[in-house]
Parts: C-alpha cells; structure tokens; sequence
C-alpha cells in the first residue's frame, strides 16, 4: 500500500478543499473539461523555477536548455527569457525556437547528422555555434564556405570514453558512439587540428556528453577530469560538459538538483585548474518534473486470478518511454491523490500494441472507475516530444499553469492535421 509521493507531483501542487488536484492553481478537473484528455499539464513557475536555479548556478548564457526534451514557443520563450540560450538538433528545433522570436544568436546547432541545408540556414540564421560532430560535418561546412561569407563559431563534440549508468540507448560518451569523435584513438585531436587550421570555422570550444538520466556524481566528475585533461593544452575558450542529470521518476529514487550537480561540476573543474569558461546542456532536469498528463479511464478489464487492465485514452504516442526504455512511472487519481494505492494495476493505453503499457505495476486506490482522470508524473521530458501519431492519434494539447490562470501552449490536433499532409485522403475515389 503507497501513497502517491507529493515530491514527485510539480512545485505548485496542492489540494482544493474536495481533494481534488490542483497545479498552478487551477483544479486538474476544470483543465481537463477544457482542453480535453490527454493533456500535458506543465507548472510554468516550476519551469522558470528550475531555469533559474540552472543560471544560478552555473551562470547567464552558460546554461544550454536542450530543447529535445520539451519543445514548443513557449517553452524556448521561457528558457530564453531566464537567461539560458537553446540547443536545437535540427532545423525542425531550429524553426520552432525561431518562430517563438529567440534570436539565433542565442541558439547552438547539433546532430550527429546534420544535412547541408539545416547547416547552411543555421549559418545564414545566424546561430551562436556549431557543435560538430563528424569528419563528414566539416566537409560540409567547408563545401558551403564562400569567400567573405559568414565563417561560424564551432565546437568539437568529443566522446570522451566515459561509460555511465543508464539505458543503453541513452549512453552517448562511450568509445563505441554514433556521437561526438573518438577521443582515445585521435579523432578528436584531429578534429580539433582540422578546425583550428580551416577557414570556412572559427573554433570557439570542445564539447562533450556521457548520457542521459545519470544519477552517478562520479560519472559527471570523471568526464570533467577526461575533458579537462583534453582541453586545457588547446586554451579554448568554451568547454562544455552536455547535460544528463537524472530525475526521480518513482517513489524512492533520489536525484541531485540542478545547484548540487552545479557545484560539483564546476569545483571538479576548478581543482583542476580548468580555465576555459564551463557550460552545461540540461534537458530533462529542467523540465520533467514540471508536467503530469492526464488521461481518462476508458476501459477496466479485470481477468480474475491473473491481472485488471485499466485502459486510458492515450498510451505509447503521448509517452514511448516505458516501451523504450522500460521506465517506471508513477500514476494517482487527481481526485484522491492522498488516498492509500491498495490495488494493483496495468495502466496501458489505446494502440493495437500488447507493449503499449504506460505503467507496468500501478498502485491505485480500489475505487477506480470508468469515467475517472488518471494522472501519471514526471511526463514533462521526453513524452510529448517524442511522441507520434500511431494509429492516426491526434497529440494531446499542452497548457502551462499558473497563479490559478491557464494558457494552451500547444492546442490538441484534429483530423485536418492528420490530412493535411495525405494528398489522397483529401480526393474522393
Ligand atoms: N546535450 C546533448 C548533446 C544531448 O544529446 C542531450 C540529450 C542533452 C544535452 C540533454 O540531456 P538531458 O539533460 O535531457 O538528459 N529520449 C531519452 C533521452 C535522450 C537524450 C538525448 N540527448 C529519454 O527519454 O530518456
């Protein structure tokens, strides 16, 4: 028997006088009524609240919101006007953080395979830096360079060899990589040699990141000792250390917080006489914890002696990552968030897929019904960016709450966005 653990609900949670949920001040129920199930449900303050707490620690402009995590205007607006600038790994990224009216100038382009076209609009853009990733990339970068033309700060991403605790599909600093360029076998002195010396980039930094969702301190303090030892001889200016800070997604699990990781990154370079400026990437430590979604209860299939399915009205599109990655989540009723978790359930979803499972060993309170909003936490990273329209679902809407006001940040497709792109489904046979 659990109760759902008030730590992992946003900042600015607390309960009307019925007990129902309410974030930013506006009851979970109203929101739902509104705009519909699923819905994204982020806690504006706490976003600005972690931003904050980022620049804080590690400086203005040395804080990079990676904005793979949660993507959309107003979530770039946010960012930007907390003081951090944005990593965007694609022109898709790019567009959005743009069109939202964040200058170039504060945007940093990745990608392990970055096409011509998004690094000539990047250049033309006006992005503050390039982070490269390949041998490839520069011939890229040099075939677009014309004389007099604009020559683009860069970075060299490095895969410093670091293997952290994680998903394997989420490790990025280990020698066997897709990212970055190998640091132990010279590609990344050579990278390095090869910027420096061509005309068509002007070498600002070196770059790194181990992974994502890394709660190991040693891990991070190791990849500021490999890097360090790797940029110092060069004296570059910027040397970034990516982001990766894990979250506590269920009960029990304990995560540093954005100073604490802060602290620690930036003493480990100070003891070790570093004195390039440092900066970080954070995604998911920004924003993860901010967000819950909320679903209706559809469908309660209890098959006696062996397990009741509850059946909410989203699933893998609106959150893939407990089918990718097995991740755990936490799911209450926004109408009794205090009351004992007796029960167990599988939450999983509407997709004609067995593995579309949202929550593989729920606790619930027994009363769930038909009809209920069901809740899971820490949704705010890596679900809504990461979802899809399998089996031509609309995407949820996505509202940011605050001091009792709501504001659609992204409003919930229809079936006009499903064919706006299907040339055929709008002719008649
Ligand atoms: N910088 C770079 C170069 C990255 O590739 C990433 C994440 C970040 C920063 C931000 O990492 P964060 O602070 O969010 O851990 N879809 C996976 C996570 C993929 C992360 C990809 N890169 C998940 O849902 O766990």
């Amino acid at each position: 028997m659990t109760v759902m653990p008030f730590a992992l609900l946003p900042d600015n949670s607390a309960l009307d006088t019925d007990q129902m949920l309410m974030i930013g001040g506006c009851r979970v129920d109203d929101l739902a009524l509104e705009y519909g199930t699923p819905l994204f449900i982020y806690d504006e303050a706490h976003l600005r609240a972690r931003c904050r707490e980022a620049v804080t620690a590690f400086g203005h402009e040395r804080v990079v919101y990676a904005s793979k995590a949660f993507v959309c205007g107003a979530m770039a607006q946010i960012a930007h006007s907390e003081g951090m600038l944005i990593d965007v790994a694609s022109g898709g990224e790019l567009a959005i953080t743009l069109a939202a009216g964040v200058p170039a100038s504060s945007c940093v382009l990745h990608g392990n395979n970055k096409s011509l076209s998004e690094l000539r609009e990047a250049i033309s853009a006006g992005v503050r830096h390039i982070v490269i990733d390949s041998f490839d990339e520069m011939d890229r970068l040099e075939a677009l360079h014309r004389p007099g033309g604009k020559v683009p700060d860069v970075m060299i991403r490095v895969t410093p060899g670091v293997h952290v605790h994680t998903h394997d599909f989420i490790a990025t600093g280990q020698d066997d990589s897709k990212f970055g360029f190998n640091l132990r076998r010279g590609d990344a002195a050579a990278a390095v040699e090869r910027a420096a010396a061509s005309g068509a980039m002007n070498l600002i930094g070196v770059h790194c990141h181990i992974g994502s969702n890394v709660f190991d301190a040693e891990n991070f303090a190791r990849a500021v000792e490999v890097m360090a030892e790797f940029a110092e001889p060069l004296g570059l200016e910027h040397l970034v250390l990516g982001g990766g800070l894990g979250v506590a997604y269920v009960e029990g699990e304990q995560a540093a917080s954005l100073s604490e990781w802060g602290a620690a990154l930036l003493s480990a370079a100070a003891d070790l006489k570093v004195r390039s400026a440092i900066s970080v990437e954070p995604g998911r430590s920004i924003v993860a914890a901010a967000a819950i979604t909320v679903y209706e209860v559809g469908t309660i299939k209890e098959i006696s002696g062996l397990r009741t399915y509850v059946a909410v009205d989203g699933g893998m599109s609106d959150n893939p990552r407990p089918v990718l990655y097995g991740s755990g989540y936490e799911a209450f009723l926004p109408r009794a968030v205090t009351a004992p978790r007796v029960e167990g359930y599988r939450i999983v979803g509407k997709h004609c897929e067995s593995g579309d499972v949202l929550v593989n060993e729920a606790r619930l309170p027994g009363d769930v019904a038909v009809g209920d909003l069901l809740a899971t936490a820490v949704t705010g990273a890596y679900g809504r960016s990461m979802g899809s329209n399998y089996n031509a679902i609309t995407r949820p809407a996505v509202v940011f709450v605050a001091d009792g006001d709501a504001r659609l940040v992204i409003r919930r497709e229809t079936y006009a966005d499903l064919l706006a792109t299907d040339l055929a489904a709008n002719r008649r046979p």
